[in-house]
């Protein structure tokens, strides 16, 4: 039978003798998977694993800090700690296309990754965090077209930079990597953390994202996170996040009329992100969730709750 402890020895095994006394580049996000990729790389090479961390600017609030924090500091692993921001930032101006996001956000990543790889090379090997949902999503047919979204995780970075891949997760469901994670120490604030796309927060910004939006959305998304785990709740929830629309909408505020933002909240139930149902979060958190968003986030005056499951919607909303 699978055991995270049984898993662990397996992988660590494999990873060595795989290895041998090489380097390997890891890109560490800060999320479940590629943290745990990491601190099994690290156990089982130490100093010969080097993680590079992209700040991309579009990640939630107060991530980069916990992520160096906890790579670095507590599990002394070499992390290169890249503050891409305006980079990304000048590379978004002006686009609204979701896909057209994908693709720049990950051609971005790949360019500053592809740097970084040089500056610290060589490296023999590349370590992914990819787990079984993303391959079945990236290489199997789902109706009609052959990709419901490009995930900038799979592929393309590889052929071109001429490493041998190590995908350890390959084989696995999120529940289970969440197991290895906390088996292997890693602190259960990260690992029980929801997962977050690798475009990020620009991906919850249906429109143009610029530095304002990005602001608006990080604070009311960590007022309702904060509100969720409050409650009790953030564990039974597969993903909970905000979404800044492109929508304005008449408020009112004292004696004035506002014309502002409109945010939507969504929470959903389930099990490895192929199929999810919208969580039945009582009234009055949802209550205190729009309350708080919109007395403490200037330019945001009217908070929905999305009510929509996948299929035929999918749990982000480009
Ligand atoms: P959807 O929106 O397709 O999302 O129902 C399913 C799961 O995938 C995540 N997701 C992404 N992850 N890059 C990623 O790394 C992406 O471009 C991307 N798009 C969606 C989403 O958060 C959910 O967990």
């Amino acid at each position: 039978i699978w055991t995270s402890g049984n898993f662990i020895h397996t992988e660590i095994d494999k990873i060595r003798e795989i290895v041998g006394d090489k380097r390997v580049l890891c890109a560490l996000s800060g999320g479940v998977d590629s943290s745990v990729v990491a601190v099994l790389l690290h156990e089982a090479i130490g100093s010969n694993l080097t993680c590079v961390f992209v700040d991309n600017g579009l990640l939630r609030k107060g991530e980069a800090d916990d992520v160096v924090k906890t790579f670095r500091d507590s599990f002394s692993i070499n992390l290169v700690h890249v503050d891409a921001r305006k980079r990304f930032l000048n590379v978004l101006k002006g686009v609204t296309d979701p896909e057209e996001k994908r693709k720049k956000i990950g051609n971005t990543f790949i360019e500053v990754f592809e740097e970084e790889a040089v500056k610290h090379g060589p490296f023999e090997f590349l370590a992914q965090g990819t787990l079984y949902p993303d391959v079945i999503e990236s290489v199997s047919f789902k109706g009609p077209s052959a990709t419901i979204k490009t995930h900038h995780n799979v592929g393309g970075l590889p052929e071109r930079m001429n490493f041998s891949l190590i995908e350890p997760l390959r084989e696995l469901f999120k529940d289970e990597v969440r197991k290895v994670g906390l088996e292997l120490g890693i602190p259960e604030k990260m690992i029980m953390r929801h997962p977050f796309p690798g475009p990020g927060l620009a991906i919850r910004i249906l429109g143009e994202v610029t530095e304002d939006r990005l602001a608006i959305l990080r604070l009311a998304d960590a007022i309702a996170i904060n509100e969720i785990k409050g409650a009790g709740l953030y564990n039974e929830i597969w993903q909970a996040f905000s979404v800044l629309l492109p929508v304005q909408s008449v408020g009112v505020m004292g004696d004035n009329r506002t014309y502002e933002n409109v945010l939507a909240f969504r929470a959903v139930s389930s099990v490895d992100g192929m199929t999810a149902d919208w969580s039945r979060i009582p009234y009055e958190v949802l209550g205190s969730i729009s309350n708080r968003i919109i007395n403490e986030v200037q330019g945001i005056n009217r908070v929905v709750y999305d009510i929509s499951s996948k299929p035929p919607a999918t749990i982000e909303w480009e």
